[in-house]
């Protein structure tokens, strides 16, 4: 699957699920939001169908995401019936974390490859604060030592920063990976209609970490583990583990996205931001070829983002990420 600016996409990211059990003050609002109804959900066959027929494609790496994808009940079977699809060499999940003790051990027999956790702060009470959950810490701590425990390896951290609630923390999650292989990504916040006044007022850029990181021991640029994602991997000297940054607002990386996302009600996306998505679901259930549904998607995938900071004018009506998987 190439696109019109030669980009390769072998990579899909598929919601499974708009509903969440936490609410990030950056991505939702405390009441939740207009769910998708059940019968708009794509089932599991649905998922598997489009899947097959991407992977026919070219497609080779599925990541499953939400919302929160472990609120959706049996997810395991739907890892079985993804990682039997000819093609697909590797299979992973983006979770928060606060369900996968329960899930770990049967997500990893399953097929599951990797896991990617978010976690925002090392404190408890900012946990709780930041997912507006309380409660919710020991239980992504359990989670966390669960996916150890099942053997997911590479672990990947995922920290979105907010300037004023956790930048005093991105030296200890630095030196994290001086004792453990995780690799601790930071993620610059992005403006989505639910949180204009929070992206825009409390921004702190990957740069601005890593220059702190730096001042603390020189950082070495290196490969990063398996995922071929946008981040840019460092690490300390003889260190497990490595820093990442996602910079989607300092430096764009959209020159280098080699992916489309599948959202749970059945919309293929060329990319996260803008209006664009091909309604998969309709022509699939009235039993059409959508081949060339998929192909004018990938002919439209734009060549960039327009975020603008303070203003969901490049977002194009994205009210969160749980929207579309992130
Ligand atoms: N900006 C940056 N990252 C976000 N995430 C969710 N919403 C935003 C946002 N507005 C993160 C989650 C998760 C990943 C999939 O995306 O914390 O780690
Ligand atoms: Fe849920 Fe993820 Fe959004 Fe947090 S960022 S509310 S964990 S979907």
């Amino acid at each position: 699957m190439l696109d019109t600016f030669g980009r390769r996409v072998e990579y899909l990211r598929v919601s499974v699920t708009d509903k969440c059990n936490l609410r990030c003050t950056y991505c939702m609002p405390m009441e939740g939001m207009p769910w998708m109804r059940r019968d708009e959900l794509l089932t599991y066959e649905e998922i598997t169908s489009i899947v097959r027929i991407m992977a026919g494609m070219g497609l080779r790496r599925v990541r499953i995401t939400g919302g929160e994808p472990l609120v959706r009940r049996d997810l395991p079977e739907l890892v079985s019936m993804l990682k039997g699809i000819p093609g697909i060499d590797d299979l992973s999940l983006s979770t928060n974390a606060v369900l996968l003790e329960e899930h770990a051990r049967a997500l990893r027999d399953a097929g599951i490859d990797r896991v990617n956790v978010s976690l925002d702060s090392l404190r408890a009470e900012r946990v709780e604060a930041i997912a507006r959950r309380p409660g919710s810490f020991p239980r992504i701590m359990a989670g966390l030592d669960a996916a150890e425990a099942a053997g997911f390896a590479p672990l990947k951290i995922n920290v979105v920063l907010i300037r004023g609630v956790n930048d005093d923390e991105i030296e200890d999650f630095a030196a994290i990976t001086r004792e453990r292989p995780w690799h601790v990504r930071f993620i610059e916040l992005m403006p989505t209609g639910s949180n204009l006044d929070l992206s825009a007022r409390q921004f702190f850029s990957c740069t601005e970490a890593l220059r702190r990181l730096r001042a603390v021991e020189e950082l070495e640029p290196v490969e990063g583990p398996p995922g071929n994602g946008p981040a840019t991997y460092h690490r300390f000297p003889g260190a497990p583990g490595t820093v990442g940054a996602i910079t989607p607002m300092s430096h764009n990386y959209c020159d280098r996205c080699n992916r489309m996302r599948l959202t749970a009600d059945g919309h293929l996306r060329p990319c996260l931001f803008g209006e664009l998505q091909t309604n998969l679901r309709d022509p699939l259930r009235a039993g059409a070829d959508i081949v060339p549904f998929i192909d004018e998607t990938l002919r439209i995938k734009p060549e960039r983002h327009h975020l603008v900071q303070g203003s969901d004018a490049g977002s194009g009506g994205l009210v969160a990420l749980s929207q579309t998987g992130g």
